[in-house]
């Protein structure tokens, strides 16, 4: 069942065959023993053109579990070269701050990259990354997967279901409180601005147009020994007057209640509510469809996003056929820089209390 979401929902762009056999991607998982690494071993091992060879992980404990777990795969604390021959894939999953020191040694080692989330909020950083995988023929991808659940609503919107759009209001409450691994960590944009911010930009962003963006944003720090901000709003507008306003927090915990995760989309002739769903579950999402809310006329359910499992898959396969396309498509790039400079203006906005920045 989980391939077949390569047949029923292929990528808009994607034009050409994925690899074969043949031309097998070997993907190797940098950081394995992440939280999010299971997501990408299980996608890449499912996809019929990739097959996971290495796991690198240099916390000896975490290393020994990968082992027991995953007996048929090299576990290493050393980052290997690069195949010959053959096209290597690097997935970093190590944490944010280690990105930009690990993405350059991947890409120096011959490795195609597949960074996760975010790839990192300085631009200038961004910027030289992707120079170097330019120069050295690479493609450099960032790990932003929940793009996918959205296709299906821009399609609508760009088809005109709801009219010109005029605004895009995105929220996530994280219920599972501050995560442990970005506990501790004291350094601004460190808590939900590098956590569910990025993942929303990703998803909103598409919706205002290419282009230049004015930004303001503004962040709390709200929970007792939580060092970085729990509570943060942005607002970015478009060329087009299109407006995307973000609101994001962590919750003290409450496990008990998924997480209040969606999106709206408000356009001259109606709107899109989306709930999103945040968990690997298929049944959350064929029960809580998309809802288009015309201005005249009655309410219609849209077909289920798809689950973060789903959107994971498709995830390798865009990589794939993109490796297999040739040079790294520019506009790619562009969107992945326009995100980091989004997050960078919204972390300086943040800073002086809220002004506009243009990026
Ligand atoms: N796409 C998503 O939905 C999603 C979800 C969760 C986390 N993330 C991202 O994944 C990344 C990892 O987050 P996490 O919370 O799972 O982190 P984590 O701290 O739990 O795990 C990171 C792992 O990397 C290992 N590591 C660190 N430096 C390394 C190195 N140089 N070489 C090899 N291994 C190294 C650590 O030992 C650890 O096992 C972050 O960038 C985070 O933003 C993305």
């Amino acid at each position: 069942m989980r391939t077949s979401v390569l047949h029923t929902a292929q990528p808009a762009a994607a034009t050409t065959a994925p690899s074969t056999a043949t031309d097998r991607v070997s993907v190797c998982v940098v950081g394995a023993g992440s939280g999010v690494a299971p997501r990408h071993i299980e996608a890449f091992g499912e996809h019929p053109a990739t097959a996971v060879d290495a796991l690198i992980e240099s916390d000896p404990a975490r290393a020994e579990l990968l082992r027991a777990r995953h007996p048929g795969i090299a576990v290493t604390d050393r980052l290997p070269a690069a195949p010959r021959g053959a096209p290597g894939l690097a997935v970093v999953c190590v944490p944010d701050a280690a990105h930009t020191d690990v993405v350059t040694r991947c890409l120096d080692a011959g490795w195609h990259v597949l960074c996760e989330k975010p790839l990192t909020d300085d631009p200038e950083a961004a910027e030289r990354l992707f120079a170097l995988a330019e120069d050295a023929g690479l493609h450099l991808a960032v790990a932003y997967q929940r793009r996918f659940m959205l296709e299906d609503l821009h399609q609508r919107v760009a088809d005109g279901a709801i009219g010109r759009l005029h605004c895009v209001n995105a929220r996530w409450l994280r219920r599972a409180g501050h995560p442990e691994s970005r506990r501790g960590l004291d350094r601004r944009g460190s808590g939900v601005r590098g956590d569910l911010i990025p993942h929303l930009l990703s998803q909103g962003l598409p919706f205002l147009g290419p282009g230049p963006l004015s930004v303001q944003a503004r962040d709390w720090r709200v929970g007792d020994g939580w060092a970085t901000e729990d509570v943060a709003r942005l607002i970015a507008r478009g060329p087009e007057g299109i407006e995307l306003q973000v609101d994001v927090a962590y919750d003290a915990p409450h496990l008990d209640r998924p997480d209040d995760c969606w999106v709206e989309l408000h356009g001259g002739l109606g709107s899109i509510h989306a709930e999103l769903p945040t968990h690997q579950d298929a049944e959350w999402a064929a029960a809580h469809p998309p809802v288009l809310y015309p201005r005249t006329g009655t309410p219609e359910r849209l077909a289920p996003l798809r689950t973060t499992a789903e959107c994971h898959l498709l995830q390798a396969d865009r990589i794939v056929r993109s490796l297999a396309a040739g040079p790294a498509p520019a506009a790619d790039r562009d969107r992945e820089l326009a995100l980091v400079r989004t997050m960078a203006a919204a972390q300086a906005s943040a800073l002086h209390q809220g002004p506009i920045i243009q990026v």
